[in-house]
């Protein structure tokens, strides 16, 4: 189990200094997937899985960086930085670029990082790296970064260092989660209400395909790409529009359907996924499980057959674990193409479900399905 002691230890063994630590944690995304860069509305928590970032002061300009997972060093000038095909230094250095461009002024440091979100499971790793550097690296050069920032701070670096054109769900609530509940956010005006997340008899578990996603891959920019088309087609008829949370099914209709059919149904997706948020949040906080649990089978079937940000895997689960009545609601889970699935499972039907469904998709794919459990846990902290 990871620790402050044993983040601390770890570091004074590597650098032989006290450090000041950060953690941020994963997250989950009960509903609203690929709305968020389309100014939507999604519905994610954070999680009891966390990424470690432990830093000290230099008296040079050199940033010297271990990754306890890759058991690996990285050291470059404070002011050479640019994104590297080591890949993992980059959610650092993007949020050191990030912090240099708004004219904070910071020294060289040493950063060691750990944590238990399994990587590339679609938990949002990357964002908790990138949000516990800026907030460690805010505490330790005094650069009193605002809490709304960092969630700002992490998209960017995730924008220019990893090359993703993400929204901003996974840094904010990775900042801005608390424990035992959801957080209904607003993605244009960044507004955002707690919800309780109470459900009585039902667990979420999260079946991890063991497929990993590469979000840096083209597919996920493709779709950014094509909800902007569709709004400079509006635009020609509807100039007040500025992005997808302005438009209408109707509007889509009127000036997509004709130029293309692919957009169209894309498009579409997020307009419905956007509103399904709201019908979601509502029957959460009715209680009724059940109606939430087919809010989420409609979000599966909208991302795999009209975003297509699905994969074989996750289909299979779906559809596999949903012909069980305890099992309420499934759907993949995050960016796409792999990762997990997020399920809505009757307690006492948890063990059972797994010891069906593990054989049957070792069997199918031949790789393993690991089942990760996950409770709501409190935003980004100083430890
Ligand atoms: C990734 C991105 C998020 C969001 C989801 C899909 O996790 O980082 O910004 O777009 O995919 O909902």
């Amino acid at each position: 189990m990871i620790t402050k002691e044993s983040i601390k230890n770890k570091f004074k063994s590597i650098f032989q200094e006290d450090p000041i630590i950060a953690r941020s944690p994963g997250r989950i995304n009960i509903i609203g997937e690929h709305t968020d860069y389309n100014d939507g509305f999604v519905l994610p928590a954070a999680i009891d899985k966390a990424v470690y970032i432990a830093v000290s002061k230099r008296a040079d300009d050199l940033i010297s960086l271990y990754a306890e997972d890759y058991k690996g060093k990285y050291e470059v000038n404070l002011h050479d930085i640019a994104p590297t095909d080591l890949h993992w230094p980059n959610y650092i250095l993007g949020v050191v670029d990030q912090i240099q461009k708004r004219g904070l002024t910071i020294g060289g440091f040493n950063l060691y990082i750990d944590g238990d979100v399994p990587l590339g499971a679609g938990l949002s790793s990357s964002a908790a790296v990138e949000c516990a550097t800026t907030l460690a690296l805010s505490e330790l050069f005094q650069l009193h970064i605002e809490r709304l920032e960092i969630p700002k701070i992490g998209q960017l670096a995730e924008h220019t260092y990893a090359g993703v054109k993400c929204g901003i769900m996974d840094q904010f609530a990775s900042t801005f989660g608390k424990k035992d509940q959801v957080l209904k956010l607003d993605c244009r005006s960044l507004e955002y209400e707690y919800v309780p997340l109470i459900l009585e008899g039902y667990t979420i578990i999260l079946l991890n395909t063991n497929v990993k996603h590469a979000l840096g891959d083209t597919a996920y920019n493709k779709r950014v790409e094509q909800c902007k088309q569709a709004i400079g087609w509006i635009k020609e008829k509807y100039p007040a529009v500025v992005n997808m949370r302005d438009v209408s099914v109707a509007m889509l209709d009127e000036m997509v359907k004709d130029k293309d059919a692919e957009v169209y149904t894309k498009t579409r997706f997020v307009v419905e996924e956007s509103e399904r948020v709201h019908q979601a949040c509502e029957n959460l906080k009715a209680g009724n499980l059940v109606a939430l649990g087919q809010n989420l089978l409609a979000s599966h079937h909208g991302l795999s057959q009209e975003y297509e940000v699905s994969c074989a895997e996750s289909d299979y689960l779906v559809e596999f674990i949903i012909q069980f009545p305890e099992v309420l609601g499934a759907r993949q889970m995050g960016g796409g193409f792999g990762g997990c699935t997020i399920n809505l499972v009757k307690d006492d039907f948890i063990e059972e479900l797994i010891a069906q469904v593990s054989p049957k998709y070792a069997e199918k794919f031949g790789k393993e399905l690991t089942v990760i459990s996950v409770k709501t846990d409190d935003g980004t902290s100083i430890l």
